[in-house]
This record gives structure tokens, sequence and C-alpha cells, in this order.
């Protein structure tokens, strides 16, 4: 009996798998709820995937543009993989009414550019993956419908400017990663709203200046990754105003001045408890030319030893000054005094000299 329902069951799986739907190169599984068409040299999304498909694998295809509403038979998606395409293009709506859509992945593609229309239907994505793109400036309201994302890929783009509230409406995000992009300063509101994000990752950007408040919105933040920018000095505030529990910060591979000042910075913010500079053991300075390539960690007692004795040569060029000046002061007096006795002795009465 139970053999039988075998033989019953496997005849089934394959006369489904026979089914002229799934033959464009395409592979159905599991009772049609996985269509891999991955590798298939498609040059379009094909046309006829089964409605009940919840996970669509078009990965290592052609495919160049996704056209509005292409996938609008395919309402119970929950997986959408389209990494390594050609995809330069994707139409307003292309996304459209795919609300149990959890995962897109998009990476290795030729996209530039990403409109409001992208994000149209996206309400419940959770993850985008976007890397390996082109798109170099993020427009403000791009990822606008995306209110239930979760993480968010952005590494290795061309991305030099994000719009001030282009991540605004993402409040469940917990993950942005914009590594290996080309920022190179961060304004204050660029994160805003960002509330739930655990996880920033910057690394790899060109990033020198940073606004005092920029990071005061991440209440959540327990990861904060700065390395390998161009920053040679930070601010105190910058970092004091992250008001999450706890958050580790990497700061490898940026261009230190190691100066007085920085050596204070540091020495502030690692008596900081609830942040964790995990790699300061291993920062190096590159200004000054005679400190290039030291570990801060070496030179930080003596980076303050040149202002102290600029101060002590300041405070003794002081003291000495006043008192020569004091000194001059009382020989004059006496000169006065003896002078006036002069005059007294030799009878004259004029003292208006004095
Ligand atoms: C499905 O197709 C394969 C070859 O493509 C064939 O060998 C098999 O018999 C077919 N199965 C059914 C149930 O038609
Ligand atoms: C895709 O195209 C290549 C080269 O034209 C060919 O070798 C390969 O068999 C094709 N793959 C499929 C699944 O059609
Ligand atoms: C982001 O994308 C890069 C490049 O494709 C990948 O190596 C990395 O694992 C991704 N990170 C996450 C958290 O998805
Ligand atoms: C990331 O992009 C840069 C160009 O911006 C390129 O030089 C680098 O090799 C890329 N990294 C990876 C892992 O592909
Ligand atoms: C410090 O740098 C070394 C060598 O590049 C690396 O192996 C190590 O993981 C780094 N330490 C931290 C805390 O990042």
């Amino acid at each position: 009996m139970k053999e039988l329902l075998l033989v019953l069951l496997v005849t089934e799986v394959s006369a489904r798998s026979n089914n002229t739907r799934c033959r464009l190169g395409c592979d159905c599984r599991r009772d049609l709820r996985f269509t891999i068409c991955s590798r298939a040299n498609l040059t379009h999304p094909p046309s006829g995937v089964p409605p009940s498909t919840e996970l669509l694998d078009l990965s290592d295809n052609f495919i160049s543009i996704i056209p509005k509403k292409v996938f609008s038979k395919n309402r119970k998606l929950r997986i959408l993989l389209l990494q390594n395409n050609n995809i330069r293009v994707v139409e307003d709506g292309g996304f459209s009414q795919m609300e149990f859509l959890q995962k897109l992945d998009l990476s290795w593609n030729r996209i530039s550019t990403l409109t409001e229309g992208f994000s149209i239907g996206l309400t419940f994505l959770q993850e985008l993956q976007l890397s390996h793109n082109q798109l170099a400036n993020l427009d403000s309201r791009c990822f606008f419908h995306l209110d239930g994302l979760q993480k968010l890929n952005l590494t290795n783009n061309s991305i030099h400017a994000v719009q001030m509230r282009s991540f605004s409406s993402m409040s469940s995000l917990r993950q942005l990663h914009l590594q290996d992009n080309q920022l190179t300063s961060l304004r204050s509101g660029t994160f805003s709203m960002l509330r739930s994000l655990e996880v920033l990752n910057l690394a790899g950007n060109q990033i020198s200046d940073m606004d005092l408040s920029v990071f005061s919105p991440l209440t959540s933040m327990t990861v904060l990754n700065l390395a390998h920018n161009q920053l040679s000095t930070v601010t105190f505030k910058t970092f004091l105003s992250i008001h999450a529990y706890s958050t580790h910060i990497q700061l490898q591979g940026n261009p230190w001045n190691c100066d007085c000042d920085l050596h204070r910075v540091f020495r502030k913010l690692r008596s900081i408890q609830r942040l964790f500079l995990d790699d300061y053991s291993n920062l190096t300075c590159m200004e000054p030319p005679v400190l290039r390539n030291d570990l801060l960690m070496d030179v930080d007692s003596e980076l303050c030893i040149a202002e102290t004795v600029t101060v002590l040569i300041i405070t003794i060029t002081v003291v000495i000054t006043v008192l020569a000046a004091m000194l001059m002061g009382e020989r004059k007096k006496k000169k006065r005094r003896k002078g006036l006795h002069w005059t007294q002795q030799g009878d004259f009465s004029d003292d208006s000299d004095f």
C-alpha cells in the first residue's frame, strides 16, 4: 500500500515535471513550488512560470530589462533570484503586485538608476541585494515603498551621493551595507529614521568628513565599520552622539594624522564604556611623515610631548618676560630715586621730567 502511494507520487511529480510550462530551460521541482531557470541563456524573464512558484531562480542568464508587471502572474513568489544578468533597466512597476516577495537578488547586474517605481509593490520585502551594480546617486524616493526591508546590500556600486531622505522610509532596516562605494562625506540626516539599524558598513569608501550628529539617530547600532576610508582625524562628539547600548567601531586602514588632538580624542573614546574600538591596536599613522606607518598605539604616549614642550617654552618665555619687565621697572624706579636725590642736591626745582 505504502509502495503504491510512493509510485503514484513519483509518477505525479514526473508528469508535472514534463509540464510544457517548464520546458524553457527551466527545472520545476517539489510540486512546482521551485522553478529553477539558472544558466538557461534567457534574454527575457520567461513567460509561463507556474503560478504556484514560490522560488524563481533566473540567475546567470542574459536578461537586460525587467518590464513592467512581468511577474504579475507569479504573486506567490517569496524568493526571486536575478543575480548575474545584464539588467540595466527596471521599468516602473517591474515588481509590482508581489506582496509575498521576501527576498530579491539583483546583484551583479548593470543597474545605474532606480526610481520610485522600482519599489512599488515591494512592501513586504525583507532582503534586497543590489551589490555590484552601477548605482551612482541614490534618489530620495528609490526605496520609498520598502517599509518592511531588513537587509539592504549596496556593496561595490559607485555611490558618491545619497539624497537626504533616501533611507528614511525603511524604519525596519537592520543591516545597511554600503562598503566599497565612493562616498566622501557623511551629512547629518542621511541616516535619520533608521531606528532599527544594527549594522552600518561603510568600509572602503573615501570618507574624510563626517557631520557631528550623523550617527545620532542610530540608537540600535551594534556595528559601525569605517575601515579603509580617508579619515585623518575624528571629532569626539561624532561618536559620543551614538546612544546605542553597545557599538563596535572599526577604523583601521585610514590615514591618521597622529597629533596630540588625535591622541586626546582616542583617549576619551576608549574611556566610554558603550563604545568598543575593536581594531584600535591596528590603527597606523600617515602624518606626520616621521611617524608614517607607525602604530598609533605605539606612539600614543609621545604625541602630546611636543605640545607639552611648546607649552613649557611659552610659559618660560612669558615668565622671563614678566620678570624682565619687573626688573626693568625696578631699575627705572631706582634711577628715578637717584635722579631725584641728585636734583635735590643740585638745587634744581624742575622735576617735570619724572
Ligand atoms: C518526462 O520526460 C522524460 C524525458 O524528457 C521521459 O523520459 C519521461 O518518461 C517523461 N515522463 C512522463 C511521466 O511523461
Ligand atoms: C547556452 O549557450 C551556450 C553557448 O552558446 C551553450 O554552449 C549552452 O549549451 C547553452 N545553454 C543552454 C542551457 O541552452
Ligand atoms: C553583500 O554583497 C556582497 C557582494 O555580493 C556579499 O559578498 C556579501 O555577503 C553581502 N552581504 C550580505 C550581508 O548580504
Ligand atoms: C569593487 O569595485 C571596485 C571598483 O569600484 C573594483 O576595483 C573592485 O575590484 C571591486 N571589488 C570586487 C570584490 O569586485
Ligand atoms: C589587525 O590586522 C591584522 C593584519 O592585517 C589582522 O589579521 C587582524 O585581524 C586585525 N585586527 C583586528 C582587530 O581587526
